[in-house]
């Protein structure tokens, strides 16, 4: 009798773990996620498709099924913030280390950093017990006043693709699944919450879809985010062609879609168009909110009595739990997950790493850089951005970072008793110093004027043997900053008139660009040297000082263009940016960056993929032959020069005759290789059949014409060294 009992009871008893396949982590995870499924109620159901707090949303407790906790940012795990806030909770062990912003990871151009990215990144967020990380942002640039361009990849889709692949794969490893955002066509901050975006399809499939496409089906992505925005006049967290069709059905993506924080708008539409987990309904995403119980949510009570009703598919709701399982199943109920790590000395190696990979040395006349501190008395140091910190601001990925070194520190640790290093001010910018209640503890006041400032500044500069001017942007709101986009193109501040007055008494100046986004240079042939360092986070100071002194030989490259004017841009030359309007129309289609400029035969101040070495390389002629189904393009490049350097040699591609308009080229492979002093290595390119189509609105699909094609092989996209015709049949 006991037996039976016994027996009775284990399989009337549902949630004793001996008896549940989904507590089972050796059975297939479907089998898993149908029977935690199986087990649900509709409550509990509805209940893990909603947020319970800012950051986290429910588990099943009867089942043992825990909470999900998801944390931004892209480039560092946000510090905890309080339940039901965006400011930070205190906490006294939550600083962490800040990784370059991703366009300093675009701009090193290589797979290899953005593995170590993902798994250093990776292992903070995991250490801090979070299950999903916001992030990367892989948005294309469209036009260089975008707030949020720091945080993405760059204006080409090949590039983006490729560089967010292992980031991803490298962050899931530790158990933790990336959210890929902003999905889709969030290109400006301006009208975020409201603009529609009208794009016509070949440019939506060549140029803005591309890398979400790799993100999803190369970097298996367990998350992606919805943007803001609508598309084709539907929120794009809700949007039946984006979620379901493009997403869901043509690139069989298994995991959830998360609203961005207050993307959400509707239950109906947010039930039956793709979404399947709402955060932040009730905020603007970053400050202002009204009283929005999570139960109030859309896809809380409201969606869960319209399915009581009858009213929506228990069906649909299904397919969203499905999702929402296995996200979970993959993250916070995977038992296998390592500890992970925070703030570690290779964390910190790693930054340190990925920011000297891709510092973009633009100029170097009479090699002024390296700077030989054999030879130099006295370094004259100016500018805010060389004593500012830019981990705190720019919105949700902002961060409180344990160690931030910036510039000067890191000048006047490298140079030691070599020189002398003299620091001016040189114009006063802007004085935030805390974010979310982080504070920098830095006090940026200066009561002198700009008259002064400048004044004083070139007092110091006639005896310099070098000027280090460090401007560019900040995270200031109208800056490199969420939620809002820059209104001028130009340098903010008294810049220019700074750098102007130094290059009169002394032309032996670097000018530093501290920025995610391009700048106007009108005294581009007044200084000798120009390095764009982008926003590089904990070890700023010493991977710029790094290359400023020769220790890093600079291989970077512009992962987007830096045109001479806002007007040589191709959405503000059609007037398709209009900060003003709810309508965004992408007038210029697929003529995006460098594909404008050289339709139009712009000339670039600098052009994608420009960046100098301190060593010279030399290319030979480029091959062609065929390979399986395509073509297998290869060069030599040597390294001329007399020290070891990288190379990042890119091959574009240019159809020669197409029913459509194409670019004149695009770039369709890259590689970073290292040289010793007269190494010579051939690079090899594989091009794929796939790899020359372009997309057919006619035909609703990509078409490859037989015909003449030509891989351009070089340094940059306006540096091409040898090219080569093939023919497809
Ligand atoms: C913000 C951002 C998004 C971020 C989220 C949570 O508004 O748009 O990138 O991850 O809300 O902070």
């Amino acid at each position: 009798m006991v037996m039976a009992t016994g027996i009775a009871m284990a399989s009337a008893c549902c949630t004793c773990p001996e008896t549940a396949v989904y507590l089972d982590e050796s059975k297939p995870l479907e089998d898993r996620v149908e029977d935690a499924l199986s087990r649900m109620t509709l409550e509990e159901k509805v209940k893990i498709l909603h947020a319970q707090s800012k950051f986290s949303s429910a588990g099943v407790p009867r089942l043992g099924i825990p909470e999900l906790w998801c944390t931004d940012g892209p480039h560092g795990i946000r510090p905890e913030v309080k339940w039901d806030q965006w400011d930070q909770a205190g906490w006294t062990n939550d600083s962490c280390t800040a990784f370059p912003a991703l366009t300093c990871l675009a701009a090193t151009w290589s797979e290899e950093m953005s593995a170590l990215y993902g798994k250093s990144i990776g292992e903070e967020a995991r250490f801090r017990e979070k299950d999903v990380l916001l992030g990367p942002g892989v948005n294309i640039y469209r036009t260089p006043l975008n707030g949020r361009n720091f945080e993405y990849m760059g204006e080409d889709p090949y590039l983006a693709s490729k560089m967010v692949v292992p980031y991803i794969q490298e962050v899931q490893k530790n158990g933790v699944a990336t959210c890929v955002k902003h999905y889709a066509l969030n290109n400006q901050e301006a009208h975020r919450h409201s603009y529609n975006a009208v794009v016509d399809d070949r440019a939506l499939y060549e140029i803005y879809l591309p890398a979400f496409k790799a993100a999803v089906q190369e970097g298996g992505s367990w998350s992606i985010m919805g943007a803001y925005n609508l598309f084709r006049g539907e929120h794009a967290c809700h949007n039946d062609l984006l979620l379901n069709k493009i997403l869901k059905q043509d690139w069989g993506f298994d995991g959830a879609v998360i609203s961005d924080w207050g993307g959400t708008y509707d239950t109906v539409e947010a039930a039956n168009k793709g979404l399947d987990l709402e955060f932040g309904t009730g905020t603007n995403g970053l400050d202002s909110k009204y009283g929005n119980s999570y139960d109030a949510y859309h896809l809380a009570i409201p969606y869960q009595e319209k399915l009581r009703k009858g009213e929506l598919s228990e069906e649909v709701l299904n397919d969203k739990v499905r999702r929402v399982l296995r996200l979970n199943f993959r993250t916070a109920m995977n038992s296998r997950k390592p500890f992970g790590s925070m703030n570690s000395p290779e964390h910190n190696e790693a930054a340190r790493r990925i920011a000297g990979e891709g510092i973009v040395v633009l100029k170097n006349e009479d090699n002024i850089l390296p700077v030989d501190l054999e030879k130099t008395g006295k370094i004259l140091v100016v500018g805010e951005n060389a004593i500012k910190k830019m981990t705190v601001g720019g919105g949700s990925s902002s961060l409180k970072a344990k160690h931030e070194c910036v510039p000067l520190d890191g000048i006047r640790e490298a140079v030691g008793d070599k020189a002398e290093v003299v620091y001016q001010r040189g114009y006063l910018g802007d004085l935030l110093r805390s974010y979310n209640s982080v504070d920098t503890g830095i006090d940026l006041s200066d009561e002198r004027s700009d008259e002064q400032l400048i004044a004083d500044a070139v007092a110091e500069a006639a005896d310099a043997d070098v000027i280090l001017f460090f401007g560019g942007l900040n995270k200031s709101k109208g800056q490199d900053c969420e939620g809002r986009d820059r209104s001028a193109m130009a340098l903010p501040y008294a810049q220019d008139k700074v750098i102007e007055a130094l290059a009169e008494v002394n032309p032996n100046i670097v000018v530093v660009i501290v920025s995610g986004n391009a700048v106007e240079m009108p005294w581009v042939d007044k200084v000798d040297g120009i390095m764009e360092a982008w926003f590089i986070g904990s070890q700023a100071g010493h991977a710029i000082a790094d290359v400023l002194f020769g220790k890093v030989n600079p291989s970077g490259k512009l992962p987007f263009t830096f045109p001479v004017k806002l007007e040589d841009n191709a959405a503000h030359a059609t007037g398709a940016y209009d900060a003003e309007s709810h309508v965004a129309e992408y007038k210029e289609g697929i003529f995006v960056g460098y594909r404008w400029a050289e339709k139009q035969q712009i000339k670039p101040l600098f052009a994608f993929g420009h960046g100098l070495s301190y060593t010279t390389f030399e290319y030979g002629e480029a091959k062609c032959r065929k390979a399986g189904k395509g073509f297998k393009v290869s060069i030599d490049v040597t390294n001329t020069g007399d020290r070891e350097g990288k190379e990042i040699v890119q091959m574009y591609i240019e159809d020669v005759e197409s029913s459509l308009e194409r670019p004149v080229k695009e770039l369709k492979g890259f590689s970073k290789i290292s040289l010793a002093p007269g190494e010579t290595k051939t690079v090899t390119f594989v091009i794929e059949p796939d790899m020359l189509k372009f997309y057919d609105p006619a035909q609703s699909g990509w078409v490859l014409e037989p015909g003449d094609f030509v891989a351009h092989v070089g340094a940059a996209s306006d540096d091409i060294r040898s090219s080569v015709k093939f023919a497809v049949k």
